[in-house]
């Protein structure tokens, strides 16, 4: 055993940070044990320095987040700050000064992991980041190493606990969409700021980070398709119920059957409740992973929350210290098998769709035509109509994404249709 510290700086101590902090003093004996030396926190960088946090030695707090990692005798950066800058910075310069990293950051890792990896490479440093994906659920392990020897061809989750919790209430409940999101924040789940939940940024950049890992290829954020769950309606859920589904903010990726690219996409689709993601409640994740010789794989847990995510930049913690006793490092970047995203058009689905329609001879034909026209197979209508008007619900076979959108667009184009009330992609069945 040895005896001298690893000595670890804290980027942030927030949400999670305060949390790291409180695990790594109170668990400080079992760290030990299992890391083979002591670790030791030398210094905790903060915004507010006059913040009174709880256990947190005033001595280490520091504003100057650069002289911190800068200091050459850190062992192990944990960067809890997020956003991109000024944590890329801050991690580039870790690695220049002998630290490795182990981050919280799924914005920063799916805009610029793959710089930061090669940066960690080329300094012979680890970058850990258990706790970007799904929070406290072991995942990114797993399918870097766990998973390493087979081959891994859909990767499909909820991976936002905030719109979870939204969308659950407004099954459970029938609460609107306004009301589920006031009591996620009044709980503390949702940010001042829920846009990159709600809109689905959140999602995306985790399922950058999931494609990536699990298809050994570069995802960016930008590759993959986003649509957020802002415009799902009580009538969305009643239309789900009727078919004997839900609706959930899914992050979805999947490799080509021909094996020659992936997507990755997210966005909110109707689940069928026997479906074992339909019963994910609250702020729960799951993430499904179908690999070739394992099969169906669920993971299941707490994806945010301070104590939860702690428990993930711990487990990297312990992992990245390891390996620096062992003069290692863990598992890199692996992107050898470059396969192309392809665009959202690509994607093979189903689609709910609900019309306004004229209830006149004839309208029903002309829906239909425009399907067939589209090359897209209906599997069954349901219309209920009064007064002239009446509402068409549509759900179609499995049909390219863009001959599903040509077919709304041109439905859109009928004098006999008053609005298109609902779009919604069908999944898991
Ligand atoms: P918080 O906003 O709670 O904490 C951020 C911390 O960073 C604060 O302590 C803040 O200081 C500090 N900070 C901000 N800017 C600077 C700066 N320029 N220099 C030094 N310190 C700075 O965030 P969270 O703890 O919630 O999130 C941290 C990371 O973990 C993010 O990347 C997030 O995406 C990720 N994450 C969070 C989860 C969650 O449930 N909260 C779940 C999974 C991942 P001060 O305290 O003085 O304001
Ligand atoms: N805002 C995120 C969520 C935090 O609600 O899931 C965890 O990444």
């Amino acid at each position: 055993m040895r005896t001298r510290p690893l000595k670890v700086a804290l980027l942030g101590c927030g949400v999670v940070g305060s949390e790291v902090a409180r695990i790594m003093t109170t668990h400080a004996d079992d760290l030990t044990a299992r890391i083979g030396a002591p670790v030791e926190l030398a210094g905790v960088a903060v915004r507010r320095p006059s913040k009174v946090r709880a256990g947190i030695d005033p001595a280490l707090v520091t504003t100057d987040a650069t002289a911190l990692v800068k200091r050459g005798d850190i062992d192990v950066v944990v960067e809890v700050i997020g956003g991109i800058e000024p944590a890329r910075t801050l991690i580039t310069t870790a690695f220049e000064h002998g630290a490795s990293v182990v981050s919280a950051n799924k914005a920063l890792i799916a805009q610029d992991g793959a710089a930061l990896h090669a940066t960690a490479e080329q300094h012979g440093r680890d970058l850990y980041y258990e706790a970007a994906v799904a929070g406290a659920i072991p995942l990114i392990r797993p399918l870097r190493e766990s998973l390493a020897g087979d081959k891994v061809n859909r990767v499909l989750g909820i991976v936002n606990g905030t719109t979870n919790f939204i969308l659950d209430k407004m099954d459970s409940t029938g609460a609107g969409y306004q009301e589920a999101l006031d009591e996620a924040t009044a709980l503390g789940y949702a940010e001042a700021d829920p846009t990159a939940d709600v809109e689905g940024f959140d999602a995306a950049a985790k399922a950058a980070i999931l494609a990536g890992i699990a298809f050994h290829t570069r995802v960016r954020l930008d590759d993959v398709y986003r649509e957020g769950m802002a415009d799902v309606t009580a009538a969305d859920f009643a239309s789900a119920k009727r078919m004997g589904c839900t609706i959930k903010l899914l992050a979805i990726c999947e490799r080509a059957a021909d094996g020659g690219s992936v997507t990755a996409r997210v966005h909110p689709a109707m689940i069928p409740l026997s479906h074992p993601l339909a019963s994910v409640r609250e702020a729960y994740n799951a993430v499904f992973v179908e690999a070739e010789a394992a099969g169906q794989l669920m993971f299941y847990g707490p994806g945010a929350g301070g104590a939860p995510t702690a428990s993930a930049v711990l487990g990297d913690l312990v992992a990245v210290c390891r390996n620096k006793l062992g003069e290692a490092t863990g598992p890199g970047d692996s992107a050898y098998t470059q396969l192309p995203v392809s665009p959202m058009g690509e994607v093979v689905t189903r689609y709910h769709i609900s019309l306004d329609v004229a209830d006149k001879p004839g309208v029903l034909a002309q829906v239909a035509t425009v399907f067939a026209e589209h090359g897209v197979s209906i599997d069954t209508v349901r219309q209920t109509g009064k007064d002239g008007e009446a509402s068409l619900v549509v759900v179609t076979h499995r049909a390219p994404d863009a001959a599903l959108s040509g077919t709304v667009e041109a439905l859109r184009r009928l004098d006999t249709v008053r609005g298109v009330a609902s779009i919604m992609r069908v999944e898991g069945e």
